[in-house]
């Protein structure tokens, strides 16, 4: 792969016009940022044909929160230990923050892309944070009991490690809305893959492993649909970050601290609000799975595993796997921990999937 960098990184970042007819969006010269593109969302003839598969898969994926039953989760929830609903709340809003910020943040990332099939998939991954964000009202108005409502939306302002958790994230993305150059637009992008494919997952195991034993399947049921979605997003930056590469200055080093610190910051922060005081999660399951995570996601953009150790190359949570299927045999089925697909429906001709 050629890594040679192509612009400078004093460089802006420029936001695509409305409407551009002096445009040019034959597939020859089509890009997937600094393209000259009319703006208008031709599709018939694209640059990115995994943009459509992926789009596709995006849109089959399509649910409705309000239409999985919950009403045992109310029961349950009080046979919770004091713990276990400490937790419960505190991912849930730690959650809530994670989707929020992609709402937000998505749209900033789009506005620079000119290959209008990947913009697309940005649109549609920009409603899909939004849902996730009335999926969580949903859990919380229907489980939560009202008098403690305030307290799960209002965490992340009362847990001081929750707050600097928020603040850490919500700032990689300010630094390109502050001062758009191109190597912070790098460094957002990689922010954003971070998040998708790392800053999700311990959350998820906490409700598969409740699952598990019998508690809570509905919220379960809920975090897998989200767990598809979110691996959705993945595999959209897998393939736009090694795209990327090739385009915007940025360091090898940089990357890798970056991933390094994205792991200290999710361990940090779920062993605050897990620890060693949920049944079947502990402090080293925690940090093998999410080096485990790190590793395979520096491997799905053509880098180097982080971590060597034989025991971060496998996840300590695979007997929780069954409880991540969506759908049995459909084709959207997604195993995240290996984050694949067994049988992608667009998958001909798209190469490197297997390693995603
Ligand atoms: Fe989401
Ligand atoms: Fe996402």
């Amino acid at each position: 792969m050629n890594y040679e960098l192509q612009i400078t990184n004093y460089e802006l970042m420029s936001v695509n016009p409305i409407f551009n007819p002096k445009g040019d969006d034959s597939t020859e010269t089509r890009k997937a940022w600094f393209g000259n593109t009319t703006n208008l969302m031709q599709l018939n003839d694209v640059r990115y044909s995994w943009a459509i598969g992926l789009y596709q898969q995006m849109r089959e994926n399509f649910w409705i929160p309000q239409k999985l039953d919950i009403t045992q989760d109310v029961v349950d929830y009080w046979n919770l230990t004091p713990e276990e609903r400490r937790a419960y709340n505190g991912i849930l809003a730690y959650l809530t923050f994670l989707d929020s910020v992609q709402t937000c943040n998505i749209p900033h990332l789009k506005s620079a892309i000119t290959a209008p099939e990947i913009s697309l998939c940005m649109a549609e991954q920009i409603s899909q944070e939004g849902m996730h964000n009335q999926s969580y009202q949903y859990i919380i108005e229907t489980i939560v009991p009202t008098e403690n409502r305030a307290a799960v939306y209002d965490f992340w302002r009362t847990d001081s490690v929750l707050f600097s958790r928020c603040e850490f994230i919500a700032g990689l993305y300010q630094n390109y809305v502050d001062k758009p150059t191109h190597e912070n637009y790098f460094v957002a992008l990689l922010a954003d893959y971070l998040l998708e494919g790392m800053y999700f997952y311990n959350g998820f195991i906490f409700f598969y492993n409740l699952a598990s034993r019998m508690l809570m399947p509905g919220s379960a049921d809920i975090f897998k649909m989200i767990n598809r979605d979110e691996l959705s997003h993945v595999r959209l930056f897998q393939k736009l970050i090694p795209e990327a590469m090739q385009v915007f200055p940025h360091s090898r080093d940089r990357v890798y601290e970056m991933f390094d610190s994205a792991v200290q910051h999710e361990c940090n922060w779920t062993n605050h609000i897990i620890g060693n005081n949920i049944l079947g999660i502990t402090e080293a399951s925690t940090e093998q799975y999410t080096k485990y995570l790190a590793n395979i996601r520096l491997r799905a953009i053509g880098l180097d595993y982080l971590y060597p150790e034989a025991k971060y190359l496998k996840s300590p949570y695979t007997h929780l796997e069954r409880f991540s299927d969506t759908k049995k045999e459909a084709h959207t089925k997604a195993n995240f921990f290996e984050a694949g697909v067994t049988s992608y429906v667009m998958s001909s001709g798209i190469s490197g999937w297997d390693e995603i």
